[in-house]
């Protein structure tokens, strides 16, 4: 279903030690700046720090250069260039495989190492969660100074696919919406409106408090739910990979087995997710006609389905 290959065979990316909020393990990608710079069979090209790189398609520069590199959660380990390459860095970023806690790459982080030994070398850091300015904190030491650190965010063509911008009037603390932000709730059921729904409430979410909730909330019906966005820009002919993650025992988890959940673009079936399932990663290559339609079909009461950051990135 994922077509995407792991890169830890293919380039010597080396994988985090630690995927919660420590953030890169700098003694790590020291030792491997250092261990590169003192292999002279690479030939290690000199920088041209004055001219601005090309952004890559696909992202946004977030910041730099500073010269200090991100210490951030949601690493997904670094891989040591041969220049600095950004079109380079976001290459393995498009093809890192997934975090099963963190999905796909969001984020990336190049930068010049300059050692004691004055030897340049360049880190490409991945990251499932997007960062910026405010973790670039690690000048390095002594023995290797940061210099050049510029950060790059994937641009997603499903904006907001977090949910987090769905907040509840106060002073309630958990609400729900059919329809918001472009994403449009519709029900199978013309009497009973609330099987699909957005939600706030941090208890339903994988990250943060906001998800789609499919379902009747209600328990009027047990009728599937809709949710649909239109994706204004896909750019016919490319190819997105659609990153998702998926739970249906967040409530009512003995009755979790009868969870169905559709994933439908432009109208076809891509995949249906069946069976109990905890937050867990689900991803797609899908192609684009321009103006395509995403949409999740599912949640059968007793049994309710939420689906939480959703990315749609250009590949
Ligand atoms: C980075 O260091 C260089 C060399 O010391 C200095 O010229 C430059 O102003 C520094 N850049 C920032 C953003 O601090
Ligand atoms: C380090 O390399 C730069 C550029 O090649 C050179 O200008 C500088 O003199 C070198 N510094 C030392 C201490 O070798
Ligand atoms: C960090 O980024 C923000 C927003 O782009 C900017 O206002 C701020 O000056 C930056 N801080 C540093 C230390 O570069
Ligand atoms: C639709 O909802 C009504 C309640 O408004 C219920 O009586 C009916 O059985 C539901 N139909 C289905 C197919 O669930
Ligand atoms: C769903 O509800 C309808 C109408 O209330 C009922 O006839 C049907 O048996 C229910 N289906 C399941 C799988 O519970
Ligand atoms: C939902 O789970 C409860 C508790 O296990 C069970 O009694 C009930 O039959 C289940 N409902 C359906 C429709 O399977
Ligand atoms: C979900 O996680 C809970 C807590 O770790 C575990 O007890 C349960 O078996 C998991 N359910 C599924 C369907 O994996
Ligand atoms: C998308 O829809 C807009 C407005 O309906 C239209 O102008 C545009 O040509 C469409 N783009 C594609 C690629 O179909």
């Amino acid at each position: 279903m994922f077509a995407f290959v792991s890169l830890l065979a293919l380039t010597g990316l080396v994988s985090a030690v630690d995927f919660g909020a420590s953030g890169p393990e700098w003694s790590t990608v020291k030792s491997a700046i250092l261990a590169k710079s003192e292999q002279g069979s690479v030939q290690l090209k000199a920088f041209a720090a004055a001219v601005d790189p090309p952004t890559p398609e696909g992202f946004t520069l977030t910041f730099g250069p500073l010269n200090a590199s991100n210490n951030a959660p949601g690493f997904m380990g670094f891989v040591l260039l041969d220049s600095y390459d950004t079109a380079g860095c976001a290459s393995l970023c498009n093809a890192r495989d997934f975090d099963s806690v963190g999905g796909l790459c969001q984020f990336f982080n190049i930068y010049q190492g300059l050692t004691s030994a004055n030897k340049t070398t360049f880190t490409c850091s991945l990251y499932y969660l997007p960062t910026d300015n405010s973790t670039a904190t690690n000048p390095g030491d002594a023995t290797v100074s940061i210099s050049a650190s510029r950060g790059y965010r994937r641009t997603s063509a499903v904006p907001d696919g977090s949910f987090e911008t769905f907040a509840c009037t106060p002073p309630a603390l958990t609400c729900s919406i059919a329809s918001f932000n472009g994403w449009v709730g519709t029900s199978d059921n013309a009497t009973v409106l609330d099987t699909a729904a957005i939600s706030h409430d941090p208890a339903l979410a994988h990250f943060g408090s906001g998800s789609i909730s499919l379902g009747s909330i209600s328990g009027k019906t047990n009728a599937s739910g809709t949710e649909t966005f239109k994706v204004a820009t896909t750019v016919k002919g490319r190819n997105y990979a659609l990153g998702l993650f998926h739970s249906n025992t967040l409530r009512n988890p003995t009755n979790a087995s009868l969870g169905i959940v559709s994933v439908v673009w432009n109208g076809v079936i891509v995949d249906t997710i069946t069976g109990a399932q905890n937050w867990t990663f689900h991803g797609y290559t899908l192609t684009a006609a321009g103006n395509d339609t995403l949409a999740f079909h599912g949640g059968k009461f007793p049994a309710f389905d939420f689906i939480d950051d959703v990315f749609l990135f250009l590949l």
